[in-house]
């Protein structure tokens, strides 16, 4: 039987390696591994890939929002507008600063945030919005900065998963007052380790932003507030510089295994597109790509009816790699729902979604026979061959 992990970072460092060995020799020889060139270097790339003024690099996806939050000045009190079907972060960051997420809910076709959710969410607290690209999809850019401008409100972008995604032209973390992507290992840029990148066209927001990357010291030894250490490796950056110029690529050919899998799974029996109008009785809705122009971090379907877990075990039994992103809304988890924070009653696609889908391989360096093997079973899980 063919075995399909659901991701294997294995081929595309291979295929860099003798650099990578080449990189760390010069960081090790350079004895600099706080700071520098290198990451400068690696900052001054990203800004430009993703066409904004300034690229800080730090410790993680996490601190990426932290910090452009404590850089906004959100703090005790102040509400936050985010989906409840996104990872822990996106809300834990808010938490942290005794800000109160305020659960929206999202579409059930794109999984983004759903504006006129958030619409009836707003408050005269409302300080900021933190739409998430989520698997790798922009959200509507033009209607986000419509939406927080009307209401006056910041926007922190979290494109964890979407880093290359654009919409109408526009890159993820280009709109927001801050974007804030992740390296971590499994994403389309990923590294050796943890760590992140903040991006901003506001020359204030960034200065305060670098301030804050270090223990919100300046001059060396003064501190006028109190930051923190969200400093990147330039080991780290050294190594995702390396990989930065193959992004595209890479998230092409996760959109070829898109393609593959709507084109192999085209007029299966009880295989649909997840779109409004999508046939009552499918089985397995597989994922859209509405902005035309987003990046595939994962291949995320949606399984009515109730059958999800039927379908992970059917995978799983077929050395098929699948997860579930995620199971539990966030408003649910323990910490938050103990808070009682506002929404938590108003986000029935949140719940629904957490019941419904699962995600299957999509990485870049899928084999042939692997992808078939994906599509095969999914089609014969759709024709009730499970049962
Ligand atoms: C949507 C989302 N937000 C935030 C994060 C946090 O990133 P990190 O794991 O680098 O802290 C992740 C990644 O795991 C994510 O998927």
């Amino acid at each position: 039987m063919i075995t399909v992990p659901l991701l294997d970072l294995g081929p595309q460092n291979r295929a860099l390696e003798a650099q990578f060995e080449a990189a760390f020799r010069d960081v090790l020889r350079s004895n600099q591994f706080i700071m520098g060139p290198r990451l400068e270097a690696f900052e001054k790339d990203c800004a430009a890939f993703l066409g904004v003024k300034h690229a800080l690099g730090v410790s993680s996806g996490t601190d990426a929002l932290l910090l452009a939050l404590m850089a906004l000045d959100v703090g005790e009190g102040d509400e936050v507008l985010l989906p409840s079907f996104t990872f822990f972060a996106t809300a834990g960051s808010v938490a942290r600063l005794g800000a109160v997420p305020v659960w929206v809910d999202v579409n059930p076709h794109h999984f983004n945030l759903d504006l006129a959710d958030a619409a009836r969410k707003v408050s005269p607290r409302t300080r900021a919005i933190m739409p998430v690209h989520l698997f790798g999809q922009s959200c509507d850019l033009g209607a986000l900065q419509a939406f927080a401008s009307a209401h006056g409100i910041r926007v922190v972008e979290d494109a964890a998963q979407s880093m290359g995604a654009r919409w109408q032209g526009r890159s993820t973390m280009s709109v927001g007052d801050f974007g804030a992507t992740s390296f971590f290992p499994s994403k389309n840029l990923g590294g050796m380790g943890d760590s992140g990148l903040v991006t901003t066209s506001d020359d204030a927001l960034a200065e305060r932003a670098r301030i804050l990357r270090v223990h919100g010291m300046q001059p060396k030894y003064y501190h006028r507030e109190v930051g923190a250490n969200f400093r990147m490796d330039p080991l780290q950056a050294a190594l995702l510089h390396l990989k930065l110029p193959h992004l595209p690529s890479y998230n092409c050919a996760r959109a070829g295994n898109a393609n593959f899998y709507h084109a192999a799974l085209k007029g299966a029996p009880g295989v649909a597109e997840n779109r409004p109008g999508a046939p009552a009785d499918a089985k397995v809705l597989l994922p859209v790509d509405f902005s035309g122009q987003g990046i595939w971090n994962q291949f995320t379907l949606r399984v009515p009816g109730g059958r999800r877990d039927a379908l992970k075990a059917f995978l799983t039994a077929r050395k098929i790699g699948c997860e579930i992103y995620y199971p539990i809304p966030l408003h649910r988890q323990q910490c938050f729902a103990d808070a009682g924070y506002r929404g938590a009653d108003s986000v029935p696609v949140s719940e629904q979604l957490s019941a419904e889908v699962l995600s299957v391989p999509i990485y870049p360096e899928l084999a042939a026979e692997q992808r078939q093997w994906v599509a095969d079973s999914l089609a014969d899980f759709a024709a009730g061959k499970a049962e």
